[in-house]
């Protein structure tokens, strides 16, 4: 089979969140699954350049009154090819934020299927995703059902409802089948009126993550290499690292890892109370953030000051994008709190988990779906074969997040007793 994804994001390339981290390990799985798999995506003038392998020209087309350059390069051995329209809509300097997004992205989507007809593929499947992909939905049944791609099955798939949902609605009808990324945030989104008309070719599959990019035992970006059996030794050497690196004291009070977009969806009065409550345990906390919204990005400035003086040695906001120290921290942290108001999956938690790092969640989407609380969830996880991993909690005061978190910090605490 031939599978073509039609992405704007691709991780370590041009990565933003857990999109483009599902682009690339999705496509991994598939092509060792022994299927062709190509990416398209559009030539950011900010794309890590340095990540893509074998990078070169490899066509030109005019379409839209534009002249458009395809280059070619091998991404963790996937076949990208990059749309370059020669009108400069993609030489912004970042993937999303300018005006014209909902523009540049339809332009893309177009130019993308332009692209597919001319260098003559068949794909088999083409798979878009989320609102800047969606018209790859319609324009290919719409437009280009008499060209090589009418045999094509169009799947799509949401990540986050949250944006362009007019879009979203209109590439599902389209759809032969419309994806979302857990069981349990199919059924939280099945009333909305954009979803509950498709609910028939509609279904939720759990993302993974791509076990070679996420491996404790081959990371480049941690000191000691481990496994399940010296993930104590591990994790220990990790936790040094880190708060030697951040400039924390060295104690084995428990370390709460927080790794996040800083947005509403992700919880951020829970986050912030998160980490007094922390503190006030005599725990450690390390966040590494960053806020679209320059209003958010201001206010966590202004407590990572308050924080500096006040508990200078025992927490670090670091606000800023950084995937090396994204990685130090999933292996020095005990814990990962991730306290979204919704996930549609969540990635945080399960890279935590293969990090060794206990995941702290609110019970919602897809952390519903991969965190079995210890005290609460036995039976649910036996249900499914699994054992209880972590802790979770309802509702989105300060209760349930404070309930979670003091159990997590009494097991660690308990766990430093036991072995002193
Ligand atoms: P979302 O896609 O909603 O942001 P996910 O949990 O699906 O959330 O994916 C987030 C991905 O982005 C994970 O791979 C996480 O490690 C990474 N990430 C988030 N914030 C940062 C950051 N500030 N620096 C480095 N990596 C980050
Ligand atoms: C979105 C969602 C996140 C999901 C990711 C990958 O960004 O917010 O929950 O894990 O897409 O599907």
């Amino acid at each position: 089979m031939h599978v073509v994804h039609v992405a704007v994001e691709m991780a370590p390339i041009a990565k933003v969140g857990g999109l483009g981290d599902v682009v690339t390990s999705l496509s991994r799985a598939v092509q060792d699954l022994g299927h062709a798999v190509d990416i398209i995506l559009p030539k950011y003038d900010c794309l890590n350049l340095s990540k893509v392998k074998d990078f070169r020209f490899h066509s030109e087309y005019s379409w839209g009154g534009c002249q458009i350059k395809v280059w070619f390069g091998k991404v963790e051995s996937l076949s990208v090819y990059f749309i370059e329209p020669q009108n400069g809509m993609f030489w912004a300097g970042c993937i999303y934020g300018c005006r014209t997004d909902g523009d540049r992205f339809a332009f893309f989507c177009h130019a993308a299927l332009e692209f597919l007809v001319q260098s003559d593929f068949q794909p088999d499947i083409v798979h878009c995703h989320d609102w800047s992909s969606a018209p790859v939905s319609w324009l290919i049944k719409d437009n280009y059902k008499h060209y090589g791609l009418s045999n094509a099955r169009v799947v799509f798939t949401i990540h986050n409802l949250e944006f362009g949902t007019n879009l979203i609605s209109k590439a599902m009808a389209y759809a032969d089948k419309a994806t979302t990324v857990s069981f349990t945030y199919s059924k939280e989104v099945s009333m909305n009126p954009a979803i509950a008309p498709h609910l028939h070719k509609f279904h939720g599959i759990l993302n993974g993550i791509d076990p070679d990019i996420w491996d404790p035992f081959n990371d480049p970006f941690i000191p000691m290499s481990y496994t399940s059996d010296n993930v104590v030794e591990g994790k220990r050497a990790a936790k040094d690292a880190l708060q030697q690196l951040l400039g924390l004291k060295k104690s084995d009070h428990p370390l709460v890892g927080i790794i996040t977009r800083l947005t509403v969806q992700k919880g951020i009065h829970l986050i912030k109370h998160a980490i007094w409550r922390t503190l006030e345990r005599n725990g450690q906390v390390v966040l590494l953030g960053s806020a679209p919204d320059p209003r958010i990005q201001g206010e966590f400035s202004d407590l990572a000051n308050q924080l500096h003086n006040i508990h200078g040695d025992r927490a670090r906001l670091c606000l800023t994008y950084d995937e090396p120290l994204s990685h130090l921290i999933y292996a020095g942290a005990d814990f990962t709190l991730v306290p979204s108001l919704f996930e549609p999956c969540g990635l945080t938690q399960l890279v935590a988990m293969r990090y060794g790092s206990i995941p702290v969640v609110r019970k919602t989407g897809g952390l519903y779906d991969t965190v079995f609380d210890v005290d609460h969830d036995k039976q649910r996880a036996q249900v499914q074969g699994l054992e209880p991993n972590g802790f979770n909690f309802d509702g989105a005061d300060f209760a349930g997040v404070d309930y979670a978190l003091n159990r997590s910090v009494n097991l660690i605490e308990w766990y430093s007793y036991v072995t002193a």
